[in-house]
């Protein structure tokens, strides 16, 4: 069927239609568009990217021109081993991504989303910030035209049975509302922070699974508007749609939530050098629990220290100031009450201080805890000190030690 010569250029089209295609889907990242919403974002975003669409190349003229080159390249003896190429490598496609009627339907991606360290002390459901090293990995798949949603544990995690309850629902049931118009989504959870760590579980499911769905849809919403819709998640375990975990999980770096109504979100930078230490303790305190002993109302005298505080910390991140960032992490509105929760709270911050940290609390609304340092062997110090002190009681637990992020959710594969 193959050789040189101008009609063959025309009669061949389809095939080579074809063969573009399956190329273009085994090739299927290319070099990222720039993102919009952040330039932090598009500097730690991976190199590539899947393509938004990959329909057939309907273009005579692109595909001769194609054609023209490849022939020109290989010779004309090249189209046959093109054609049968083809056929093979469709076939190979075909069982892996065509559906039994043989349309081309459901597209798949990895997605990562980091943990994260909400309230940052003094910023209490307003400021987040992102961690290197651990988050959550998802499977998205979508098929457009069609309905549903399927949520699939592979993490090895106990995460609730029920679609329903999963954060990940009313998170894709918010994107998919916006974007009226019908699709099915996939998602299988591969990978999992253990829940209830306080280092932003439910939010890095949230965040992966509506970033992967933008993405397959070809990027209709913003990094603010997916927020937004992770929110959903937030809402769902918590009872009140905070952002300081999605905001941070979606978008990377440092985040502050200057509002809510309507939302409103400042990126800040991480200053260089910057690391974590983080423990999660194995004890239980429900993101419920750890609101519900917060006074309702602050005094003017605490309120007046806890926003000189939010000012520090913002100028600290913004000026790359870490003793700043370090003094200005005091909290007078969550922090004393909900550290009755954590054995020797008052002990460990002493000794983790003393240690050379710039600054420790309590990771989101807990149990676990972190502290910042501006040396990764400080963070490697504090991190062991957080083991020993809840082993002495026998408390076991878990503990991180990394760099501050700038990155948040982005595809793997
Ligand atoms: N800002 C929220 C809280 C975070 O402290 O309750 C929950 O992880």
């Amino acid at each position: 069927v193959a050789g040189p010569g101008e009609g063959l250029i025309f009669h061949q089209t389809t095939v080579i239609a074809a063969f573009i295609r399956v190329v273009i889907f085994v090739n299927r990242q290319v070099v990222a568009e720039p993102l919009h919403w952040h330039e932090h974002q598009e500097r730690c975003q991976p190199r590539v990217q899947p393509l938004r669409n990959f329909g057939v190349i309907d273009d005579d003229h692109v595909v001769s021109t194609l054609f023209n080159k490849v022939n020109g390249a290989f010779g004309g003896v090249a189209t046959f081993i093109i054609a049968e190429q083809e056929q093979e490598r469709k076939a190979r496609f075909d069982q892996r991504w065509f559906h039994s009627k043989g349309d081309f339907i459901m597209r798949y991606i990895k997605v990562f989303a980091p943990g994260t360290v909400a309230n940052l002390g003094c910023g209490f459901d307003v400021m987040g910030l992102t961690l290197d090293g651990v988050g959550d990995l998802l499977e998205v798949g979508i098929e457009e035209g069609a309905g549903g949603l399927v949520i699939r544990n592979r993490s090895g995690k106990e995460l609730p049975a029920k679609n329903e309850d999963n954060v990940i629902t009313p998170a894709v049931m918010a994107l998919l509302g916006a974007y009226e118009k019908p699709v099915r989504v996939e998602v299988t959870i591969l990978e999992k922070i253990a829940p209830g760590s306080g280092i932003g579980s439910s939010a890095a499911s949230s965040a992966a699974a509506v970033w992967g769905v933008n993405e397959l849809l070809g990027r209709p919403f913003s990094g603010e508007r997916l927020v937004e819709f992770a929110m959903m998640g937030e809402a769902l375990i918590g009872g009140t749609s905070h952002a300081d975990n999605v905001g941070p999980a979606v978008l990377g770096g440092v985040v502050l939530i200057r509002g809510y109504e309507p939302l409103d979100i400042v990126r800040l930078p991480v200053p260089e050098g910057f690391f974590y230490a983080v423990v999660h303790p194995d004890i239980v305190v429900s993101t419920k629990q750890a609101r519900e002993v917060l006074p309702r109302e602050v005094p003017l005298h605490d309120a007046v220290t806890q926003w000189g505080n939010v000012g520090g910390l913002v100028a600290g991140f913004a000026l790359g100031d870490v003793a700043l960032i370090g003094r200005s992490m005091h909290d007078v509105v969550a922090e004393p009450y909900r550290k009755g929760f954590i054995p020797g709270y008052d002990v460990l911050k002493e000794g983790v201080l003393a240690e050379g940290a710039l600054a420790m609390n309590i990771a989101g609304s807990g149990p676990s805890i972190f502290a910042l340092a501006a040396d990764e062997a400080v963070a490697q110090r504090v991190a062991q000190r957080m083991r020993a002190h809840f082993a002495r009681p026998g408390i076991g637990c878990k503990i991180y030690a990394g760099r501050v992020s700038n990155c948040g959710a982005r595809i793997v594969e």
